[in-house]
């Protein structure tokens, strides 16, 4: 049994794609959630989905990630499930696909704004309640992008390398005091991003519950070794 097992878990972006997947299936390892979509209907809608799956006890947050206040009422809504014990930074943008020199300064800017300095706040507001209980973990969703460059994938290639940076940057400033940040990629997922990304069948790539497996199982043998770590959620896939 993890460390974590039993406390809630907060995961952004959670009405499509991988971030629904992990509700789904952290919900049916009988976690207490707390669920997040940028229009309120679409988090209600993931909640009650996740309360007929068995979840114990969930709260839905809404916003969009650029909004100021979006990280105090995600904080708050982990307060009322008891308290977050594990945050996965989902939520995303691909943004464009072109070449840097084709990339527009505000464009550029807008995909580190979702991708980095919104996922930077979201930690601002939820770890101080972490840091109060001694403990924590945030999983930081990077890509093989976070760590090498392929033509075209600019400004999220860019963010990427970012969020690897933020997630040693936690380990550094507060994994001596219980938070333990690792940055995790979960491979090609057959979602909207990689049909967007790639422009053909990704059908053939990993299923996101699969991936959601995964992640539930690496979040159950989470430990101190792991911590400020760059790591593939490869090996934990059933
Ligand atoms: N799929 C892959 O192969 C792959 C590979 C490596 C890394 N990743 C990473 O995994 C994470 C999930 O990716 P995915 O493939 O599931 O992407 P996705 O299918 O495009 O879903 C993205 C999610 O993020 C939310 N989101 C995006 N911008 C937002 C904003 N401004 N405010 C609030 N919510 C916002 C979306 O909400 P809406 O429905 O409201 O747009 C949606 O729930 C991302 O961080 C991505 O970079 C994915």
């Amino acid at each position: 049994m993890g460390e974590m097992d039993g406390r809630a878990v907060l995961i952004t972006g959670t009405h499509r794609g991988l971030g629904r997947a992990l509700a789904r299936a952290f919900a049916e390892a009988g976690r207490p959630l707390v669920v997040h979509g940028r229009r309120e209907a679409d988090a209600l809608e993931v909640a009650a989905e996740v309360r007929s799956l068995g979840c114990p006890a969930v709260e839905a947050a809404f916003g969009d990630l650029r909004e100021a206040a979006l990280g105090q009422r995600l904080a708050d809504a982990g307060e009322r499930v008891g308290g977050v014990g594990t945050l996965i930074l989902c939520a995303g943008i691909l943004g464009p696909m072109q070449p840097l020199l084709d990339t527009p300064t505000e464009t550029f800017a807008e995909v580190m704004r979702i991708n980095v300095d919104a996922q930077h706040a979201v930690v601002r507001a939820v770890v101080p309640g972490m840091l109060a209980r001694g403990r924590g973990v945030v999983l930081w969703l990077t890509s093989g992008l976070g760590r090498f460059a392929l033509p075209n994938y600019g400004a999220y290639c860019a963010s990427k390398h970012a969020v690897e940076g933020l997630a040693k940057v936690l380990h550094a400033d507060y994994g001596e005091r219980g938070i333990v940040s690792v940055a995790i990629a979960p491979g090609m997922v057959d979602t909207d991003m990689l049909h967007a990304a790639i422009g053909s069948d990704a059908s053939e790539h990993t299923p996101p519950e699969r991936a959601a497996r995964g992640f539930v199982r690496f979040e159950g043998s989470v430990s101190a070794e792991h911590a400020g770590a760059s790591l593939d959620i490869a090996p934990w896939l059933p």
